[in-house]
């Protein structure tokens, strides 16, 4: 085995929260104790590049009973809980390259490490690994049979690549999975990114003008729970159906920089670049608090910040201070990552139930696929239905089923008023 880790002795508190996040994850152990059966990757090598979370750990643990040895790269710098980590390694022979914290060198040393198992799938959140195997490693294309994307951002540079006519993989969109981003990117999202603002600022959300960037799955889920916990929710958007849509749930929505000058949260969910800038810190209000739920680090422009600043300094964990030349306070949480993983413990095992089975079903359906040409393919609905009426059982809801009258009703197009 190798590994490049922060400390192996960490692996029994990460133990103790794999085993945790478990409990909650039953239709993955389902298909855990299926693989371990069928031994779908026998022999074969698996590359992930995922966030390094307990609920990660069970994902690599599926695959490895299914026969695979798996080798994990972290998907983000900041998102690696060391603990879980370490478990990896000594309780459950995975080899794993991720250290909460790393700079970009070591994050992108880490995927290369991954990269010289040469391996026959790859699983990736954020299309890093892909990136740099059609940039780098091209030799490696002829041993991997697909690769499957955790995330929309992944999802959106897959396709552009195939646009382009630089795919050379095939690429499963995990993400555009009914039982991924309807329920992960919304739920999830909402959840993990008040749990992370929360756990960062320590601050009452109730009261607040709580402004949200963006009103796709994962704006939707954190407006909700925003609102929930008695925020006065803004939303800002660029698209007018989404707008309206957001209008409709009664959502104030205004342009960013109206929104700029009366918000005391911010948060970005759009996939975009500098979605926050120097016209929004300039018309912030003092003490205003910042920070990014989107996948890259690239939603709020940190570079423009730190050159408006006079001073800036860390306030406490997670939370920077940066004091601007008239002498407002802006706090930038988690140096613009995802701040639900960065400062907390990112989506409920729950939720990631469904996002890592559609990740393992998919991965076994494209090692069993014959010809998969590249490019990106959505997830075979009969996997979306599995593993919805898996999740259904464990939650302890039944549902009806047609009746032979109906289906035929359906069928048919005579009957009218
Ligand atoms: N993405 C968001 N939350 C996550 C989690 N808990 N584990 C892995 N990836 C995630």
């Amino acid at each position: 085995m190798s590994y490049d880790i922060k400390d192996i002795s960490l692996a029994k508190k990460g133990k103790e929260r794999i085993v945790w996040a478990e409990h909650d994850m039953p239709v993955l152990s389902l298909i855990r104790e299926q693989f371990a059966d069928t031994k779908p990757f026998k022999g074969k090598k698996i590359g992930l590049c995922l966030h390094v979370t307990a609920e990660t750990a069970n994902l690599a643990r599926t695959l490895k009973d299914g026969g695979a040895e798996v080798a994990l790269c972290a998907s983000n710098p900041l998102s690696t809980q060391d603990d879980v980590a370490a478990s990896l390694v000594k309780d459950f022979g995975i080899n794993v390259y991720a250290i909460k914290g790393e700079n970009n060198d070591t994050y992108y040393k880490h995927i290369e490490s991954v990269l010289k198992y040469k391996p026959n799938i790859t699983l990736d959140d954020g299309a890093d690994l892909i990136s740099v195997i059609h940039k780098k490693y091209k030799n490696l294309i002829k041993n991997i049979k697909a690769s499957m994307e955790e995330t929309t951002t992944g999802v959106i540079r897959l396709r552009s690549m195939e646009a382009s006519g630089e795919l050379k993989l095939p690429i499963i969109a995990v993400n555009d999975a009914d039982t991924k981003h309807l329920f992960d990117n919304r739920y999830g999202t909402g959840q993990s990114t008040l749990d992370g603002i929360i756990r960062a600022t320590d601050m009452l959300i109730a009261g607040k003008n709580f402004v949200v960037f963006g009103y796709g799955w994962c704006g939707k889920g954190l407006a909700m729970r925003a609102r929930g916990m008695g925020a006065n929710v803004i939303v800002t958007e660029i698209n007018h159906i989404k707008a309206l849509e957001a209008v409709m749930e009664g959502f104030r929505v205004m342009k960013g920089i109206e929104a700029a000058k009366i918000g005391d949260f911010f948060c970005t969910v759009t996939g975009n670049i500098n979605v926050i800038d120097k016209e929004h810190f300039e018309a912030m209000k003092d003490g205003a608090v910042v920070s990014n739920s989107g996948h890259f680090d690239v939603e709020i422009n940190i570079k423009q910040l730190r050159k408006m600043a006079k001073s800036v300094k860390a306030a406490k964990d997670f939370v920077e201070e940066f004091v601007m030349k008239d002498g407002r306070r802006i706090y930038l949480l988690a140096e613009g990552r995802l701040v639900n993983l960065a400062s907390a413990h990112g989506h409920p095992a729950s939720v990631m139930d469904m996002s890592f089975s559609v990740q393992a079903l998919s991965a076994e359906f494209a090692i069993l696929s014959n010809n998969m040409p590249p490019k990106v393919y959505n997830v075979p609905k009969e996997i979306d239905e599995k593993i919805a009426s898996l999740k259904l059982k464990s939650m302890g809801a039944e549902i009806d089923t047609l009746t032979e009258e109906q289906v035929k009703y359906l069928k048919s197009w005579q009957e009218g008023t």
